[in-house]
């Protein structure tokens, strides 16, 4: 099938789940209330949860939004197509399931050429990350199709090429705050626009947030438990994660500080585990790294503890 029979498929009210820069999405038409009530029911997502509504060009911004501030269009240049995603105020006929009956939507352009395609043709979609609830967001076609089976039509496109999940930036409110940390931060934002942006301190420690309903919820999880900190040993139970370089075991995979390639990689090696029957995943600090990737230094961390037993 072409990307544009896909697109044909969300035009007569289906479900198709599509590769993004970021991870994989669950794809719906956003003015299809039907086709998104199917989006939270195949995902087990609890309906409090509003979703991303992805676009291909800027002018479709205006469909959804209202009283967008110029500093919205001053990032959506900058960044766009990427993974940010931006909370506006919404316009009233974005359908309530959308946006979990907030007044703001979450909008983003993915920087993936099939996505844009897809989207060219079938108009905005939303898309949750295309995973069950719970489990670790896919990061290639395989992990949707464990997830889902054949349930599910899948427009395949590899490997995604950041891994974890776009960062959500409200504009909403006062002052511009980072709600979920992603691949694009603080750092970058104010290199090419000048604009100065903050975490919330409520999520970036994975606590739980009344603006992003979703981060409330336990996320990115194996079945395997995740722990982090120091390896004083290696046992033959756990599936390692580590920073430096070292001699060679079966279950570990080393780093050497590169953390894009651990981003890339993580939900991917949670679902690995669990295939292989792994009882623990441990990922090594990363904080020697900070310095060296500030960004998506943030992202990780506090996907590693969300992830972690407490
Ligand atoms: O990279 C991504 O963003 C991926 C790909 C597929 O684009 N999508 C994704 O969607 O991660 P999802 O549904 O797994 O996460 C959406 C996050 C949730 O934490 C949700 O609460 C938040 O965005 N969100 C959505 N609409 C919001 C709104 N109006 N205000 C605040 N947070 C919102
Ligand atoms: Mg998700």
């Amino acid at each position: 099938m072409k990307v544009e029979d896909y697109a044909k498929l969300i035009r007569e009210g289906q479900i198709v789940a599509f590769p993004t820069e970021t991870v994989y999405g669950l794809g719906a038409d956003v003015w299809n209330e039907a086709a998104i009530a199917e989006v939270f029911k195949r995902k087990g997502r609890p309906s409090d949860n509003p979703l991303i509504v992805h676009i291909s060009d800027i002018e479709s911004l205006e469909d959804l939004a209202s009283e967008i501030p110029d500093i919205a269009y001053r990032l959506a240049k900058a960044f766009w197509p990427g993974p940010l995603t931006l909370v506006l105020n919404k316009q009233d006929q974005v359908p309530d399931i959308v946006t979990a009956g907030l007044g703001t939507v979450a909008i983003r352009m993915p920087d993936h050429p099939m996505a844009l395609k897809l989207i060219a043709n079938s108009g905005p979609l939303v898309a949750p990350s295309a995973n069950l609830s719970g489990k670790p967001s896919p990061t290639a076609a395989d992990h949707v199709k464990e997830d889902f089976g054949d349930a599910i039509a899948i427009l395949e496109g590899g490997p995604t090429r950041v891994g974890i999940e776009s960062t959500v930036l409200d504009l909403s409110g006062e002052k511009p705050i980072i709600l979920r940390p992603g691949a694009i931060g603080p750092e970058e934002i104010e290199k090419q626009t000048g604009i100065k942006v903050d975490y919330s301190s409520i999520n970036t420690d994975g606590g739980p947030s009344p603006k992003s309903p979703g981060l409330k919820y336990a996320h990115y999880k194996p079945n395997a438990r995740v722990r982090y900190g120091k390896v004083n040993t290696i046992e033959s139970d756990t599936l390692y994660l580590l920073q430096e370089d070292g001699s060679d075991y079966p279950n570990v995979i080393r780093y050497n500080g590169d953390l894009n390639a651990l981003s890339q990689e993580l939900y991917g090696r949670f679902r690995e585990a669990d295939q292989k029957k792994f009882g623990v995943v441990h990922i090594a600090p990363i904080e020697a790294f900070r310095s060296a990737y500030p960004t998506i230094y943030q992202a990780l961390k506090n996907r590693i503890v969300k992830a972690v037993d407490h």
